[in-house]
């Protein structure tokens, strides 16, 4: 198992911190905390490391990783232009859970980016990831600390649970308060447009901007894929997902049809209560499209590390504020 070691959120700088950075310089995995989720580092200028992050999530390699940077200064050094979008929105959102892709300058390793001629950048706003970032002097490449298509991790336990040895170092600095991946926006075009919904809403985006893409691909939808990576099934936990629509009624009905003989199934609601009943484990989450991502995740960990059979979840209210939920939900719902 890798070595947990414990961080202080306000007073990251210390002994595990270096450690992390040595580790890092010797081309070693550190799993380590951000604002949305944990991510899984590695040096971003050493392919080997790059090599190993792939194969410890069983990613295929034309799926690029995020560049996690101090500062918009850094981040264009890694970048062949830097257009005037980039520099608002990074204005805006950085230090914060904003991903930006842009054209990638000739020295950054072209595996990093999948084999492309983009990079996706952000300056995480955690002091864990700062500090770490800052000891290291460079940036550190990282997707999400999860098995490919698995559930992203909000806790260092859900880390070490799904990638065990293959990390060399957890830097476990609680869990995540934003608990829902970035925002990823491309701003190479005339016109920026979100590749994935995130932390950081549409509306937020506009008002910076003013005009912003936003069409999504459907999970299962037969379009060419605008951001490699985002697969139709995503974010899912062990136990097969079911998204159902309307009241807490409905959920529950279609969990207690799955329920039959031994089977144990997770309902996840939605700011609604429901009476106990045997067989099914309720979980119920906040009406609050903030509050709700912080806790989805964890919650379906938690179910996953119960094992349930199958997990029912209320599906959530449309409309912006609940954008990048639904779309998780979508995504885990989906058929492998
Ligand atoms: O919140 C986050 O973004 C977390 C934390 C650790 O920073 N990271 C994360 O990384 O979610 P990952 O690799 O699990 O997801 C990154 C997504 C990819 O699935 C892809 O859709 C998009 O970002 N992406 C990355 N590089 C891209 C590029 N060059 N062009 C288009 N999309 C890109
Ligand atoms: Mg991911």
């Amino acid at each position: 198992m890798p070595r947990v070691v414990p961080v202080e959120r306000d007073a990251p700088a210390g002994r595990a911190v270096t450690e992390a950075a040595e580790a890092l310089r010797a081309g070693r995995l550190v799993a380590l905390p951000t604002e949305t989720v944990y991510g899984l580092g590695a040096r971003a200028f050493d392919e080997r490391a790059i090599a190993l992050v792939f194969a410890a999530k069983g990613r295929p390699t034309h799926h690029p990783l995020i560049l996690h940077v101090l500062d918009e200064r850094q981040a264009r050094e890694l970048a062949a232009r830097w257009p005037d979008a980039a520099s608002r929105l990074a204005g805006a959102f950085w230090p914060g859970p904003l991903t930006l892709v842009v054209d990638r300058a000739a020295h950054v390793p072209a595996s990093v980016a999948g084999g492309g001629a983009s990079i996706a950048v952000r300056a995480p706003a955690h002091p864990v990831a700062r500090a770490l970032i800052a000891a290291l002097g460079e940036p550190i490449a990282a997707p999400s600390a999860n098995r490919y298509q698995g559930l992203s991790p909000t806790a260092a336990s859900h880390v070490v649970r799904q990638l065990g040895d293959a990390v060399d170092l957890v830097l476990d600095g609680g869990p995540c308060s934003a608990g829902i991946e970035s925002t990823v926006v491309d701003v190479r075009g005339p016109t920026a447009r979100v590749l994935r919904p995130g932390a950081v809403g549409l509306d937020a985006l506009r008002r910076v901007l003013g005009a912003v893409e936003a069409r999504i691909e459907r999970a299962g939808a037969e379009e060419p894929r605008a951001a490699p990576g985002m697969d139709a099934r995503h974010y899912a936990p062990r136990a097969p997902l079911h998204l159902v629509a309307g009241g807490p009624e409905l959920a529950s009905r279609a969990a207690r049809s799955l329920a039959s003989g031994d089977r144990r199934v997770g309902v996840v609601l939605c700011g609604a209560s429901a009476a106990p009943e045997p067989r099914l484990l309720l979980r119920v989450l906040p009406a609050e499209p903030a509050p709700y991502a912080r806790l989805l995740y964890g919650t379906l960990h938690d179910l996953d590390e119960s094992g349930v059979d199958a997990i029912v979840v209320q599906a959530v209210p449309g409309g912006d504020a609940w954008w990048a939920v639904a779309d998780r939900l979508r995504r885990a719902a989906a058929a492998p």
